[in-house]
């Protein structure tokens, strides 16, 4: 029963998107890789489980990425001058071509697995690249990490050129070959079809994903109203399409096994399609403001119950830090009060916590939370060498370490599924 065990430390989790629950010395108790729930003092029935004592240290669930390219991890603060069309041209489509190379992606994949295995990330829902071999690596590195995800081989039939675009027949039965191959192969690491966005996908192929997904019943991601331009392509490209997103729900490709990154220029009539079919906004500010995008309404989705969750969709955003997620979260947020909309008001640290633990962490099923019954996903945070004159409670100096984890906050454990993983 390695999977069972107490952690003693200062405990916090949101029980509502507003509210965090916090327990100063407390102990959250892990049984068979589950939570049995947070407590002031220890139960008697849990005295025998081995106890680690994380002293004066935080103790907060895992975060999920719901949106990242590994991929684009080897230029990941490079190339933010252009806009998303000529940034995937410029900037992104030159590098993932590279990854027909196994050797370069090698390298490049254990670059990225090492340090998603050292942040904050606990779960992810990754994109990789149109190559089978190469995403098959990914999946291996990831898989060695200990963090849970979903990987996606890209589909991209149309506009992708030179170096990086299948044929329609090829796609799809490279595909299902990837599906054949990755079956079972995994503890952690799960297959998602991932159509690149509208513009990268045929009709005919957005067809044959969505049925692998249905024969398989796998889930799906893609791209969805990020960009002005790409929007108006969109329009042209799928005349038929009452908005974008019908583009995708027209093909039964909406639901709430679904990740829509972005989704900023969304209307009426897409945000319902979106509420109604479930479907996961993925957030991801850093990326909306690099790529001069804009800013979602994330409020408005959280009001109408919508599914959303964070994503640093890397190398939009420059970096894989889940706490930089969440401030540049409340940013735009205030932001867009300030500039766009008052009628939205702005996120707090709470309600970003949330989205970054229970909000995402809900694609996976019961994850992000320390309530019993909850997949045991954990973060100990040491926050000593953040220097203050003040005495701080628990959620204070949570939320400072939301916006000050570079001046020497450290990640002491992290636990997913109740296994530690080595931060080494
Ligand atoms: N839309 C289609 N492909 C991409 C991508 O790689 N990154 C982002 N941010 N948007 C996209
Ligand atoms: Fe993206």
């Amino acid at each position: 029963m390695d999977n069972s065990f107490v952690l003693k430390g200062n405990v916090c989790y949101n029980t509502t998107p507003q509210e965090v629950s916090c327990t100063a010395n407390g102990y959250v108790v892990c049984v068979d890789g589950k939570s049995a729930g947070v407590f002031a003092e220890l139960p008697e029935k849990y005295a025998s489980l081995p106890l680690v004592d994380c002293g004066d240290q935080l103790i907060i669930p895992g975060m999920s990425d719901i949106h990242i390219h590994a991929p684009q991890y080897a230029f990941r603060g490079l190339g933010m001058d252009l806009e998303l069309l000529d940034w995937l041209n410029t900037h992104t489509f030159p590098e993932e071509a590279h990854y027909a190379d196994l050797e370069y992606a090698g390298r490049a994949y254990d670059i990225f697995a090492n340090d998603v295995r050292r942040s904050a990330t606990t779960r992810a829902v990754v994109f990789g690249t149109m190559h089978v071999e190469g995403t098959e690596l990914l999946m291996d590195k990831l898989e060695q990490t200990g963090v849970v995800s979903y990987v996606g081989k890209v589909n991209m039939d149309r506009n992708g050129g030179e170096n990086l675009e299948e044929t329609t027949e090829a796609s799809a039965a490279d595909t299902r070959r990837w599906l054949a191959d990755v079956e079972g192969k995994y503890e952690r690491t799960m297959p998602i079809i991932t159509p690149r966005f509208t513009p990268s996908v045929t009709d005919e192929l957005m067809t044959q994903l969505a049925d692998m997904a249905r024969e398989h019943n796998l889930p799906v991601q893609s791209h969805l109203s990020e960009n002005p331009s790409e929007c108006g392509w969109v329009k042209e490209l799928c005349p038929w399409s009452e908005c974008y997103g019908d583009a995708y729900d027209h093909f039964g490709l909406l639901g709430n096994r679904t990740v829509m990154a972005h989704c900023i220029y969304s209307d009426d009539r897409e945000v319902e399609l979106l509420r109604a079919s479930g479907t996961y906004v993925a957030h991801c500010p850093q990326s909306n403001a690099q790529l001069s995008s804009g800013i979602a309404p994330i409020r408005r989705y959280m009001d109408l119950g919508m599914n959303v969750g964070l994503g640093t969709d890397v190398a939009g955003g420059a970096n894989l830090s889940m706490l930089r997620c969440m401030s540049d979260a409340v940013a735009v947020s205030k932001l867009r009060w300030r500039l766009v909309d008052d009628s939205l008001a702005a996120l707090t640290t709470q309600e970003a916590l949330w989205l970054a633990t229970v909000g995402g962490g809900s694609f996976f099923g019961k994850v992000g939370s320390f309530e019993e019954g909850y997949e045991f996903d954990a973060l100990v945070l040491d926050d000593s060498a953040i220097a203050t004159p003040r005495d701080l409670d628990v959620w204070e100096r949570v939320e400072r370490y939301v916006y000050l984890a570079e001046e020497g906050g450290k990640i002491a454990r992290k636990y997913v599924r109740g296994c530690e993983i080595s931060l080494d």
